[in-house]
């Protein structure tokens, strides 16, 4: 694992950022994994700004990690609004090369199954941006979730829950599942990008990269794959 510790949120965004656009340099056609959640906010406006100054998506695809079950792309909290918001409506990326599970699915265990298979069919992704729950989750991965696992619907903790309750009105608002890319189908991805900022993700930080690798901290997996950057500011990286 290679750590980097940055200051603060924007030296993080800068840091991913680069890490990110160098990819899309190397290889026009690169398959991004995005991830959600506060701590790609900053990433997702830088690259903004470096496709104002040439950096082109046109043949950049993308797949996301999660989706809320029950919420429609057009629901102001799913996670395909958030990325029509704050990437794919500013950047020439071509919308058919977007995919996020469809939440509202009638068979959702088919939209898992054909979500691995189109990310096979492109080749499998060569960069995974992570971000990190307080318990340490990937994606939506709870704690316990097996290894072996591919894109699956998954029961949020009460946890996750009241983590998220912070983007809807009230807590009995958030969702109780979700449509997340299982373990397996992150760690196979070519490269990953662990990010994380903030005091309160300080323990989760320290059990993904220094604790033991066991599904109760689904994060830790990471320190089997061969090629994972961690970037995090000072208050994240606080106990490494
Ligand atoms: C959600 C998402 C995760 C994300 C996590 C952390 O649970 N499913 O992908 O990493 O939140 O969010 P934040 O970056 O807002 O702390």
């Amino acid at each position: 694992m290679n750590i980097v510790v940055t200051n603060n949120f924007d030296s993080m965004s800068e840091e991913v950022a680069k890490i990110v656009s160098a990819h899309i340099k190397q290889k026009l056609s690169s398959v991004l994994g995005l991830a959600t959640g506060s701590s790609p906010l900053g990433v997702y406006r830088l690259l903004e700004e470096y496709h104002r100054r040439g950096v082109d998506f046109s043949q950049i695809i993308t797949f996301n990690l999660d989706e809320y079950v029950g919420l429609s792309g057009d629901h102001p909290q799913s996670y395909r609004y958030y990325m029509e918001a704050n990437l794919f409506s500013k950047v020439n990326i071509k919308p058919k090369n977007t995919h996020v599970p469809n939440g509202i699915a009638r068979d959702l265990q088919e939209e898992c199954r054909s979500y691995d298979a189109a990310i096979r069919a492109v080749g499998g992704i060569d960069l995974q941006l992570l971000g990190i729950g307080t318990n340490a989750h990937i994606g939506f991965n709870e704690p316990g979730t097996a290894f072996g696992t591919t894109t699956h619907v998954v029961d949020l903790t009460q946890s996750t829950i009241r983590d998220n309750a912070r983007f809807f009105a009230s807590p009995s608002e958030v969702p109780t599942q979700a449509v997340s890319m299982g373990i397996k189908s992150i760690m196979q991805a070519k490269n990953i990008v662990l990010m994380a900022n903030g005091g309160s993700k300080a323990d989760a930080i320290f059990a993904a990269v220094r604790g033991p690798v066991t599904p109760e901290i689904p994060a830790s997996v990471l320190q089997l794959h061969p090629s994972v950057t961690v970037v995090v500011d000072q208050a994240a990286g606080s106990r490494l």
